[in-house]
């Protein structure tokens, strides 16, 4: 029987139907290569051909634990079996008890739960928007930076410091201004008395791993307490042990007023998290919402990762990687030409001579006879966010594909 369910179902396995075949049946918002993953154990994924990929991008630095880790898999099982979802206008206990783990693991006093980041950051901005309105005669407006990348709804498009990001659907969400990156000056220049909060990512991921100046932050917070603004960090990228600590902001020694957490807190399962101190804590009932926030079986997961990253020696361990990661990146800048090794943790760049990152890339995944995945935010630049999980033997593996791949894609 030739029905199309047949036809549909065997396609990822007929290599006649790689690359743009397999994007059949989707719709078209990124270009994706013939490769299908059909099985992932901690730094490591596997093909349909059986070919083994180093993975150092992790579902884009979302899969903290690696590739499907017990205590994840053990979550999922147990809180399946039990309840899946009661509703957001109920309590359920995995829920109530990840948002007691992380009050008690940050400086923040009150959680509201979503699904991704973008969510979370929209989340926050009406925060910050509610209290304007309360406490600020209507400020409303916020200010973010050029580079930074805060999510794909049309409000976190607005927020986004990427060129043209702030038209490409017009018409988009007013109330966004820009401020340039460690510049003090600019942020002041930005101040306007319809500002309310500021919004920041301390490590910028997407925008090249750029790292805020500490003197910058501590000034910014400063700048931000005196003007009656709220300092939202962006930490859906450097939150859970990404950097080496709980979260980036503890590295520079302040304190945001509202954090947003998403990617890593959920080992690969969609949960996010918007954290506020008390006295931002202004949302009515029914200002925020949706039907997935704070779903028992995504909490339980972010329990789970939570509770392995506060255990004793983890952080330590990542920091001893990174480090190890680092010095591994740093020799190949002087073997190989480049520009710079730099990031925080295992959130870390290679910058490269030439805009060649996606030759790296493509050749990377096609070594063999084990692949490496990376991942090119900017065209000169790499990104590298393997798992917090990743064993110093993996590292100087993918350190040895890296400089295969560097030899192949850049010539
Ligand atoms: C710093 C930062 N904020 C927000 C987002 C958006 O998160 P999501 O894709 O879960 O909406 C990302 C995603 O890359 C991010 O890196």
């Amino acid at each position: 029987m030739t029905t199309a369910t047949t036809t549909r179902a065997r396609l990822p396995l007929d290599p006649a139907q790689a690359g743009a075949g397999l994007d059949r049946d989707l719709i078209t918002v990124t270009t994706r290569g013939p490769t299908v993953f059909v099985d992932g154990q901690g730094s490591w994924l596997t093909d349909t051909d059986g070919k083994r990929h180093l993975d150092l991008v992790q579902g884009w630095a979302v899969n903290s634990l690696g590739h499907s880790p017990t205590v994840v898999a053990q979550a999922l099982a147990r809180q399946s079996g039990r309840l899946l979802n009661a509703g957001p206008a109920f309590h359920n206990q995995p829920m109530l008890d990840l948002a007691a783990r992380l009050v008690g693991l940050s400086c923040f006093d009150r959680v509201w739960f979503g699904s991704t980041g973008a969510e979370v950051n929209e989340a926050a901005v009406k925060l910050a928007r509610r209290w304007g309105q309360r406490q600020r005669g209507g400020a409303h407006e916020v200010i973010s930076f050029d580079g930074a990348f805060h999510g794909r709804t049309l409000a976190m498009m607005s927020a986004c410091g990427k060129p043209g990001w702030d038209r490409v659907f017009a018409p988009m969400p007013t109330g966004f201004a820009k401020a340039r990156y460690n510049d003090i000056g600019s942020v002041e220049r930005a101040i306007t008395p319809a500002s309310v909060a500021v919004m920041i990512e301390l490590v910028q991921g997407e925008g090249g791993v750029n790292l805020a100046d500490p003197g910058f932050v501590r000034e910014l917070r400063a700048l931000t307490a005196e003007r009656q603004l709220l300092l939202i960090a962006d930490e859906v990228q450097t939150g859970i042990g990404r950097c080496g600590r709980s979260f980036a902001h503890e590295l520079f020694d302040i304190e945001p007023d509202v954090m947003t957490l998403a990617k890593g807190i959920g080992g690969g399962v969609p949960l996010a998290a918007l954290l506020c101190k008390e006295r931002f804590n202004c949302f009515a009932p029914g200002d925020q919402g949706g039907t997935f926030g704070g779903n028992p079986l995504m909490a339980a997961v972010g329990l789970a990762v939570v509770d392995t990253v506060c255990q004793d020696g983890f952080l330590a361990q990542v920091r001893q990687r990174a480090g190890h990661l680092a010095r591994g990146l740093q020799s190949i800048v002087r073997d190989h030409g480049l520009v710079a090794e730099r990031g925080a943790g295992l959130l870390r760049a290679l910058v490269l001579p030439t805009d060649t990152a996606h030759l790296v890339v493509a050749a990377a995944q096609a070594l063999s006879p084990v692949g490496l995945l990376l991942n090119a935010p900017r065209p000169h630049l790499l990104r590298l966010m393997p798992a917090l999980t990743i064993t110093d033997d993996e590292i100087d593996q993918a350190l040895h594909l890296l400089r295969r791949a560097l030899r192949a894609g850049m010539g």
